[in-house]
């Protein structure tokens, strides 16, 4: 079941003061929804619901508008990607197990076109061999894993450059 959205993210862009109100999507997979519970020597004891409510305090301080989903099922955040077309400056996602299986999640954050940033809370590489390859590692600008949730606002301090780098890139 989808986890509610933290806000919606089909308000156009543009602001008339200074620098552009980036929108930025985050979206967790599998599992990621038991985030504290679920092995805390691994992933830590942060919840969701803590992670999501401050990299929408820091998106505001940045000047980013974030709209966060939750889900356990390929196919709602295949659909959640594919509703951001045109509608999201970047993508922050930790696809969890299914980075490592879904050659639908990279189809969809290839169509897309927005920046992708790849998210772990650990370092795969230190773990079992079935963790180390991602599907979306090359379609992803960029990547960050092994810091727990403290990734996240890591990832969303970096967003704007990454933009900006990905708009020059096109022009
Ligand atoms: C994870 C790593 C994945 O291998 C695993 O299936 C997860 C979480 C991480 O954030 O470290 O569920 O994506």
């Amino acid at each position: 079941m989808a986890r509610k959205k933290a806000d919606d993210d089909s308000t156009p862009n543009g602001d008339s003061s200074g620098s552009e109100t980036l929108r930025v999507l985050v979206i967790h997979g599998p599992n990621l929804n038991l985030l504290g519970e679920r092995e805390p020597e691994i992933y830590g004891r942060t919840r969701l619901a803590d992670i999501d409510r401050e990299l929408t305090q820091l998106g505001a301080e940045l000047g980013i508008k974030i709209t966060t989903f939750q889900s356990n099922s390929e196919g709602d955040i295949i659909t959640r990607i594919q509703q951001a077309r045109g509608k999201v400056d970047a993508l922050l996602i930790n696809p969890a197990g299914y980075t490592h299986t879904s050659v639908a999640i990279r189809d969809a954050v290839l169509a897309l076109e927005a920046p992708t940033v790849e998210v772990h809370l650990s370092n795969v590489y230190r773990r079992e061999p079935m963790r180390h390859h991602s599907t979306i590692a090359d379609v992803a600008v960029a990547r960050i894993m092994g810091f727990g949730a403290p990734g996240y606002a890591l990832a969303l301090r970096a967003v704007r450059g990454l933009v900006e780098t990905a708009r020059h890139q096109r022009a």
